[in-house]
């Protein structure tokens, strides 16, 4: 997928109709993309940046498979923070039932047992996919969503 930003006062923005098919090259594509947007942040550091790639790479994928009509990314990057938003036009999703689930699922792993709620992850078990939201949480410092669940903002000081 060819990627291309365009400059809006002080952000970027990027925006495509959501694909029949958001394949595993496309995801190669965003993260690349943003690892090298943020190769102007030196000081952030290698594992840093890369998180933030993975991160948003993850938050894409979601709008693109679980969405509908046009993906729009936006972002904000500066020596300090991260910030970016990722929004379709889909119904999106019960926000305080994950939630909900992710606290459990945090407790039981603290706990080292699975939560018995597979609602989210039953995907992991079988196709190891259902881990994108968890794996963004863990690398990103605040995570927002709207209440509808079709736009996260994704936050991480440099
Ligand atoms: N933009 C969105 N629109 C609608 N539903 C969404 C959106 N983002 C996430 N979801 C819902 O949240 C669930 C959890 O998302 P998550 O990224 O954690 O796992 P996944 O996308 O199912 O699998 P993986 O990311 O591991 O491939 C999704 O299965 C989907 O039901
Ligand atoms: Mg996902």
């Amino acid at each position: 997928m060819k990627i291309s930003a365009k400059k809006e006062g002080d952000y970027k923005s990027i925006r495509f109709p959501c694909p029949e098919c958001f394949t595993y090259e496309d995801h190669v594509d965003v993260a690349k993309y943003f690892a090298k947007e943020l190769e102007a942040v030196k000081a952030a550091g290698e594992n840093t940046r890369q998180g933030i790639a993975y991160s948003v790479m993850e938050a894409v994928a979601n709008a693109a498979i679980h969405g509908k009509g046009h993906v729009e990314i936006r972002y904000w990057l500066s020596d300090k923070t991260f910030k970016a938003t990722i929004k379709d036009e889909g119904s999106g999703f019960d926000i305080a039932h994950w939630k909900a689930w992710y606290e459990r699922r945090e407790k039981a792993a603290q706990e080292r047992k699975m939560d018995k709620d597979t609602t989210f992850y039953h995907k992991l078990d079988k196709n190891g996919a259902g881990a994108g939201l968890v794996v963004i949480h863990g690398f990103m410092d605040c995570v927002e969503f709207n209440e509808q669940g079709n736009e996260i903002t994704l936050y991480k000081n440099l």
